[in-house]
């Protein structure tokens, strides 16, 4: 039987790729760069597979080039780069990678709220700057953790893996989500459910983790920011457009907030020149960026692109209906 066609946008790590090498007779890309368009397009053509990342948009353009296809399967747990309806429409599966990334990406939602609290970025420049004259009283000095209040807006497997460590610091939990969360997740994290203007009124720290979907597109806007609290810092490690940038920009500006700590952008790579500030940290959409982690990403698209080449049921399915049709 000849292996099916597949074509990756990454060269990914050893153990996906040999699952892949195993299964599929696939190209690569190698570059380091991100493919350009049109290039992507064209070589998907004779493809009946696809692994791509979060930076490649899977439209209906894409898909009409590439009338083989038979699955995309995305190295990320986000799908907003994914027109899944009209994936559905044509019969193609779409797959993302959820879980593997949760405490990860919790781990670096806490790297940010502690930087951007105790001015970390600041600390650093002037440590290296040459310029640093000795330890003094009122020397950068930053906001306490400890004790303070966590506001986590989406109470997903990422909200909850944010909420578990916040025990260590001492801190109340509250949280805001479209459902509430049963009891028996509540309790032991200690998380109290609050409408939205309940959280914002009460938090020190706003922390999102939310998906990308039409009802969290702004979700944060000009509002939202004049019902925090002016000593208050909102982190972002969930998507770039749930935060209305320009909004953002003017609530810094106009203290109606103490300060943000961002890892994702209205439009990657292009970071708004007024988020570089003092009172902002920045980092390039890195919170599942550890290695263990994104190999485990890249592991788990490999297997979803297999067990459909293998007339399975791909385990992580963002568009199970198509089965359910045939
Ligand atoms: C995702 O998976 O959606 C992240 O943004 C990258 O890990």
């Amino acid at each position: 039987m000849p292996k099916p066609k597949v074509y990756c946008t990454h060269p990914l790590f050893d153990e996906a790729r040999n699952i892949l090498n195993t299964n599929c007779d696939i190209q690569y890309w190698t570059e380091s760069e991100r493919p350009p368009r049109e290039e992507l397009l064209r070589r998907v053509k004779d493809r009946e597979g696809l692994i791509c990342l979060l930076t490649e948009k899977i439209n209906e353009e894409l898909l009409r080039s590439a009338p083989k296809l038979r699955i995309v399967s995305n190295v990320a747990v986000g799908f907003d780069n994914i027109d899944v309806e009209a994936c559905t429409k044509r019969g193609v599966v779409a797959t993302n990678t959820p879980g593997v990334l949760d405490e990860t990406t919790a781990d670096f939602a806490w790297t940010l709220l502690l930087a951007v609290a105790r001015r970390l970025g600041e600390g650093e420049a002037l440590a290296r700057s040459g310029n640093w004259k000795g330890w003094n009283l009122d020397q950068l000095c930053g906001a306490d953790i400890w004790g303070k209040t966590l506001g986590i807006v989406g109470f997903g497997r990422i909200g909850r893996a944010v909420a578990r460590r916040a025990s260590g610091f001492q801190m109340k939990v509250i949280y805001t989500d479209s459902v509430r969360a049963s009891e028996d997740i509540e309790k032991p994290l200690n998380a109290e459910f609050r409408d939205m203007n309940s959280l914002l009124a009460d938090s020190d720290f706003v922390s999102l983790h939310v998906p990308l979907l039409p009802d969290t597109r702004a979700l944060f806007d000009a509002a939202k920011f004049f019902r925090m609290k002016p000593t208050a810092f909102l982190i972002n490690t969930s998507r770039g457009p749930v935060v209305d940038e320009a909004a953002l920009v003017a609530a810094l500006e106009n203290k109606k907030i103490a300060g943000a700590a961002l890892d994702v952008y209205e439009n990657e790579p292009f970071i708004h020149p007024g988020l570089k500030r003092s009172n902002v940290v920045l980092s390039p959409h890195l919170a599942s960026a550890s290695l263990e982690t994104r190999s485990k990403m890249a592991t788990m698209a490999a297997n979803n692109m297999v067990a459909l080449f293998k007339g399975q049921r791909p385990p992580n399915m963002l568009n199970p209906d198509i089965f359910k049709k045939n």
